[in-house]
Order: structure tokens, then C-alpha cells, then sequence
């Protein structure tokens, strides 16, 4: 018999990043985490991606803890297992696009803290939106080192997104400088029989290692996994059992145990993956008891399939419409979405175009008439500041949000003047660390309100009584 030429299919752990994001609201703390990272260092994940995505934004505004010294927790535990981040493009880990000298220092300061590879995508798959962070990743690495820039596309549907759309982009990607490329498909929309083809189609385009990241909600998951690494996929994510299906990845130890003996076997052990996901279990019935985690997010969601919204956006719609007591319109928000997806240029719904096109829907149904009140960040998107979408937008709407405005068609960030040393002045004050000026770049007033507690804390003092205005605190 034929000796088995054996392919190893590599896999990314999620369980510390999109995981929890996707399950109990990105909640789990850097003291949740640090018990277990010994054990999961001797696995062999090919990365464990830990960072970046929402975790950022929650660890400042409901954990009251510096994101950064959990990254530096983080690398000081995983001796042996490379760090994965999630990086939002020219928009970094916010909701806005930055000038390029702050996305080239988070690039620094990310790497120099702990991480090894970067996943960077962007919201309309524009890639002059991703040159900035690959490029600063890229010289990174020639000066320390250290660095790999990951380009994810956005998977979505829609006329424009052909298997030629794809090779097409793949192809670019590499030209671009990119290390390796991930299909990132958010919403859980990529079908097996699908996977096959765009596995092929992407591997047609490209010899760089190909990444695939997907969402459980729609149950297809697990066999999309399997489909496309029988077409060659290099890398799956998946997560600890206990934070896995539902809005999350398809579960590690099942894809583990799916390609044993085979000439993908992963050859991670069994065991040891057992009594990891025995330490996360507690958590997340913890998690189930105080209702962090809602039963209704671990099921199979088909509708994601019909109305192609990613698991977080349902789920924000829902408080949107509960919020203002609407919540009997969400059927036909749902129904409005695709429709504002359609007039803003069909880009793939993921952060921040999801909260702008979702919004929009909103506003579209509450008001009783399509566009009556436009939002700020819609009129960017359609004005061109988030990009340039695959598709043109609808020319009636774009007309009734910029008015008299011109959109403008080059490379957003070629607008915007280097802003680091403004931000810099404005945060001053509170500086400890350089990394500060970052937190506070992304979410000024969550990292004012977070600097103000960490000073509050070291002098023990109660940060509602602070004289924020004289940063003098009574002691
Ligand atoms: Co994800």
C-alpha cells in the first residue's frame, strides 16, 4: 500500500477572542484566562488568537482592565504558541478610519507588546484600506523579527462576489505583501459545497497558506470545514467545546477527532484538549446562571442564511428595536437590511458597515419613510470615507445624504492629516504608558473614563468624587 503523504490541517483557537465575543459579549476576564494558558501553550495550536476585535472596547468599558497589560499576561504565559489579533483595517480596532500614523504605531505597539500575527480586513474589502497595516506589519518583522500580516477577506453574498471576484482579490492580496489570506466569513454564510469551490477558486489565485474563519449559527459549520479541507485549506478556527457552536466557531476537540487517522490529522491530543474544555466548562455554566450567556444563541439560527446578518448584528437589532419599543418591527427590519445593503453598494456586512447599514435599517422603518433621517456614519459611507464599496451605490440616496457634496474616490486616509501628536496633547494628562494614547485614540471617551479609575485606584480614592477638571483627587 502507498505510504499516506500526510497534510496536517493547522488549527487556530478562538476560545480567548471570538469566542466569547460571539457568545457572553466579550466578558471573559484576563484573571478568567490566566489559569488555563500553560495547558493550552502545550497543545500545538498553530495560533491562538486572544486579541483585537471587541475585545479591546470591552476590556476598557465593562472590565475596567487595560487591554494592554492583559496582551503582555497573555505573551508572558504562551511561550511557545504565536498570539493572533483581529485588526479592522485602516479603522484599527474602532468605528472610524484613523490617519496612517496611528495605525502604523498600533501595528508597532501590537507586535512589541506580544503579538505574532495580525489578521487585518476590511469592512468593504477595499484593500487601499489594508496597504497601512501590512506594510507597517511587513517592516516590523525585517526590524524585530516578529510579525505576520494576515489579510481576511470579508466573505458575504451578492452578484458582484463571483469564485472570479474572489481569485481575483487573492491574487491581489499577494501582490499586496500579505503572508497568508483568511476567508473570514462572519455571518456563517459559506455553505460546504461552496466551500469547495472558493477553496479551489482562492488556491487557483494564490500560493499563500489559505485560512478559513467561520461562524456556527446557521449549523453548516462543521461540514464547511471538512469540504474545504478536502480542497486544501491550510487553517481552520475553531473553539473549546464549551464556547463553541451557536455564534461561535465549530468546536475544536470534534474537528480534532473529524480528521484523526486521516492524512489531515491534526495530531493535537485528545486528552489534554479534554481537560482544557474541563477548565472552561465552569465558566460557561457560570455564564449560563448570571445569563451572560443566552441559550438562544448556542442553537442553529437558519434565518442568518436567509437574511445573510451576522449572529452580533441580529442580536443588536434586537436591543435597538427593544430599546425604543419596537420590538414588533424586527421582521421588518430584517426585511429592510438587505435593501440598505443594496443602496450602499452590497458591502459585506461586518463591523463597522454592519452597525451603519443596521442602523440605517432601523431609522428606515421607525421613521415610516426610507431615508428620512440619515445617519453621520451613513452619509461617510456613502460620501466614500469608509472606501470604495464593489458595487455602485444607489445615485437617489447618495444625492439626498451629501447634498451638494462631492464624494470623493481616492484612498479615504489620504484625507486625513497625521493625528498622533493631537491626540497625544489631548490625552496627556493621563499618560502612564505610551500605549495609552491608543486606547484613548479608539475610544476617547471610554479610555478618559478608564485612565480616570486606574488613577482613582492607585489612590484608592472614588472615581465619582474626582476633580476631573483640576485632575486633583481628594485623598
Ligand atoms: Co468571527
Amino acid at each position: 500500500m502507498a505510504e499516506m503523504v500526510k497534510k496536517p490541517v493547522k488549527i487556530t483557537e478562538t476560545v480567548l477572542r471570538d469566542a466569547h465575543q460571539s457568545l457572553i459579549a466579550t466578558r471573559m476576564t484576563t484573571e478568567q484566562m490566566l489559569p488555563i494558558i500553560d495547558k493550552m501553550d502545550k497543545v500545538g495550536y498553530h495560533a491562538v488568537e486572544c486579541w483585537g476585535g471587541a475585545t479591546f472596547d470591552a476590556s476598557l468599558r465593562f472590565l475596567k482592565e487595560d487591554p494592554w497589560d492583559r496582551l503582555r499576561k497573555l505573551r508572558e504565559g504562551f511561550k511557545n504558541t504565536k498570539l493572533q489579533m483581529l485588526f479592522r483595517g485602516q479603522n484599527i480596532l474602532g468605528y472610524r478610519p484613523y490617519a496612517d500614523d496611528v495605525v502604523e504605531y498600533f501595528v508597532q505597539k501590537s507586535i512589541a507588546n506580544g503579538i505574532d500575527i495580525i489578521r487585518i480586513f476590511d469592512c468593504l474589502n477595499d484593500l487601499r484600506n489594508l496597504q497601512t497595516a501590512v506594510t507597517a506589519t511587513v517592516r516590523e518583522r525585517e526590524q524585530s523579527g516578529k510579525g505576520h500580516a494576515q489579510i481576511a477577506l470579508s466573505y458575504t453574498l451578492g452578484d458582484a462576489y463571483t469564485l472570479d471576484y474572489w481569485k481575483d482579490t487573492a491574487k491581489r492580496i499577494e501582490d499586496m505583501g500579505a503572508d497568508s489570506i483568511c476567508i473570514k466569513d462572519m455571518a456563517g454564510l459559506l455553505v460546504p459545497y461552496e466551500a469547495t469551490r472558493l477553496v479551489e477558486a482562492l488556491k487557483d489565485g494564490t500560493n499563500l497558506p489559505i485560512e478559513l474563519h467561520t461562524h456556527y449559527t446557521s449549523g453548516v459549520g462543521g461540514m464547511t470545514y471538512l469540504k474545504a479541507v478536502e480542497a486544501g485549506v491550510d487553517i481552520i478556527d475553531t473553539a473549546m467545546s464549551p464556547f463553541a457552536m451557536g455564534t461561535s466557531q465549530p468546536a475544536t476537540e470534534v474537528l480534532v477527532e473529524t480528521f484523526k487517522g486521516t492524512e489531515y490529522d491534526t495530531g493535537l491530543d485528545q486528552k489534554l484538549l479534554g481537560e482544557i474544555a474541563d477548565y472552561f466548562r465552569p465558566i460557561q455554566e457560570e455564564c449560563l446562571a448570571n445569563g451572560l450567556l443566552n441559550p438562544k444563541v448556542m442553537g442553529v439560527n437558519i434565518k442568518t442564511l436567509m437574511y445573510q446578518v451576522p449572529g452580533g448584528m441580529l442580536s443588536n437589532l434586537v436591543s435597538q428595536l427593544k430599546e425604543q419599543g419596537a420590538s414588533d418591527k424586527y421582521y421588518d427590519v430584517l426585511a429592510e437590511v438587505p435593501r440598505v445593503r443594496k443602496d450602499f453598494g452590497e458591502p459585506p456586512l461586518v463591523t463597522p458597515s454592519s452597525q451603519i447599514v443596521g442602523t440605517q435599517a432601523v431609522l428606515n422603518v421607525l421613521m415610516g419613510e426610507r431615508y428620512k433621517m440619515i445617519t453621520k456614519e451613513s452619509k461617510a459611507l456613502l460620501k466614500g470615507e469608509y472606501g470604495q464599496t464593489v458595487k455602485p451605490m444607489n445615485p437617489e440616496v447618495q444625492k439626498k445624504a451629501l447634498g451638494d457634496e462631492e464624494p470623493i474616490t481616492c484612498r479615504p486616509a489620504d484625507l486625513i492629516e497625521p493625528e498622533l501628536h493631537k491626540l497625544e496633547a489631548e490625552m496627556a494628562q493621563w499618560k502612564e504608558q505610551d500605549e495609552d494614547v491608543l486606547s484613548y485614540a479608539l475610544f476617547p471617551q471610554v479610555a478618559t473614563d478608564f485612565f480616570k479609575y486606574r488613577a482613582a485606584q492607585k489612590n484608592k480614592v472614588d472615581p465619582t468624587k474626582a476633580d476631573t477638571e483640576n485632575a486633583a483627587y481628594p485623598v
